[in-house]
Parts: C-alpha cells; sequence; structure tokens
C-alpha cells in the first residue's frame, strides 16, 4: 500500500520499500504501519490490566496497529500499559473528541489520534505535537474542511451507514489522494468490499475482538481472529 501524500509531504521523499520506513519521521511511520498491516483493531477496554495480554495477542496474530478507543475510565491506563509492555505494538487513541484529550493521550502513550468527528482543535492539537490524526468525516464538505486543515488521511464514520465502500469512491473521484480508514459495522462479511479499494489505507473495526474472550482471557482465540482478519486482506480479487 502506497503511503499517503501527507506521509510523503511530510519525508519529503515517496516511500518505496521496508528499509526506508526507518528515516520516516513517527507520523509517518504510523501512517506507513497502517497501510501495511491494513487492519486497526478498535478496542474498548474495560480492564487496564487485560491491555497488555488483548494487544499482545493481536499483535501475534499480525495486526499491531491498535486504536484503543477513549470511552472507558481504564482507557488512559490501558494505553500506557500496552504501549509499554507490548514491544512490537504502535497504540493510538480513539474516539477522541476534544484538544485536551490529544494532550492526555499523547502523554499515555498514544501514537496516533483518531476521532469520530472533524474538530480543528483536535487536528491541531496532533499537528502540534508531530503525531497523526485521523479525524472523522461523513460528508463532501467534512472532508473539504479536514483536507484545508492539512488531513489527507481520514475516517469514514460511521461507515457502513454513511455509504460505505460507494461513499468512498464517489469521495475519491473528486479526491484522488486522500486515505480513508472507514470504521462503524465493518465485519468479516464487508470487509473485503473495503480492502478492494486502493484509497482505503486501512479498515478499522472491533469484529476480531470478542468480548467473551477477552472476558475469559482466552488470548489463544483472539489471535486465531487476528490472523482471520488480516486474512481478508489477501488474495484480493
Ligand atoms: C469506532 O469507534 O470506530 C467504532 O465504534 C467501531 O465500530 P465497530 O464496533 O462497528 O467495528
Amino acid at each position: 500500500m502506497d503511503p499517503s501524500p501527507i506521509a510523503r509531504r511530510v519525508t519529503g521523499a515517496t516511500m518505496t520499500n521496508e528499509s526506508s520506513l526507518k528515516s520516516l519521521s513517527p507520523a509517518s511511520d504510523v501512517i506507513a504501519a497502517m497501510g501495511k498491516v491494513r487492519v486497526v483493531p478498535v478496542l474498548t477496554i474495560e480492564d487496564a490490566e487485560s491491555a497488555p495480554n488483548l494487544v499482545s495477542a493481536l499483535v501475534a496474530g499480525g495486526l499491531r496497529v491498535v486504536e484503543v478507543t477513549l470511552r472507558t475510565p481504564a482507557a488512559l491506563q490501558a494505553i500506557q500499559r500496552a504501549a509499554n509492555e507490548v514491544a512490537d505494538a504502535v497504540v493510538g487513541a480513539g474516539s477522541v473528541t476534544s484538544s485536551s484529550a490529544v494532550g492526555i493521550a499523547i502523554d499515555a502513550g498514544a501514537q496516533f489520534i483518531v476521532s469520530p468527528g472533524l474538530d480543528e482543535g483536535v487536528i491541531t492539537a496532533c499537528l502540534d505535537r508531530g503525531v497523526a490524526v485521523i479525524p472523522g468525516i461523513a460528508t463532501a464538505s467534512e472532508l473539504l474542511h479536514a483536507i484545508a486543515l492539512g488531513v489527507d488521511v481520514v475516517k469514514l464514520f460511521p461507515a457502513e451507514v454513511v455509504g460505505g465502500p460507494a461513499m468512498i469512491s464517489a469521495l475519491s473521484a473528486v479526491w484522488p489522494d486522500v486515505r480513508f480508514m472507514p470504521t462503524g459495522g465493518i465485519s468479516a462479511t464487508n470487509a473485503r468490499n473495503y480492502f478492494t479499494l486502493p484509497q482505503v489505507l486501512a479498515v478499522g473495526g472491533s469484529w476480531m475482538v470478542s468480548s467473551s474472550a477477552v472476558g475469559t482471557g482466552d488470548w489463544a482465540s483472539i489471535t486465531a481472529s487476528a490472523v482471520t482478519a488480516l486474512e481478508l486482506t489477501r488474495e484480493l480479487p
């Protein structure tokens, strides 16, 4: 998967191979890692104690970029523990809806920020910290605004509700350089519809993380689900 245009602008060069990743800025590294894996688990963690095991299980299955939503009291500690204790993981914060939450999440160890909507304060706070930001958009006007703010990787949210793959294709006809991380209502049954689109950097979703498996500590089944999710990105038509 090609890096996003914003990643190329940050580095001043087109990234062509694995070794070139090493010289990229952190924000570009994160975007490149997402584009390589193409599946970003969206985790809502109730117990921070489970975070290292959960994220390790996903990494073992090949999903090393994870988004932890700021929807639970445990979220920040979960980010901190996963970021500190799982060596290969790239941990970001999701459901970030204010600029103050940006700083708190980054201080906890978040390497990227995802927002369900488009907020100038959130974007500016991320750009000021040099951290990758993926704001949510659901309309052409919001995408236009995001681009004006310097963003060209966006989250289509909630993807299945606002038009899904057809919406991405329609927006891409106007803005071919934008890359999308669709999230919301995506599962093993419809994910391939997104992976076939070259404008889709990665697909986000919670479908590969069963809450009962997390509850019982069945990490092997989480790893197996991660492998299955990753297989959806292979052998595309
Ligand atoms: C999100 O926060 O992006 C979504 O809630 C994840 O959507 P899903 O649970 O439908 O995958």
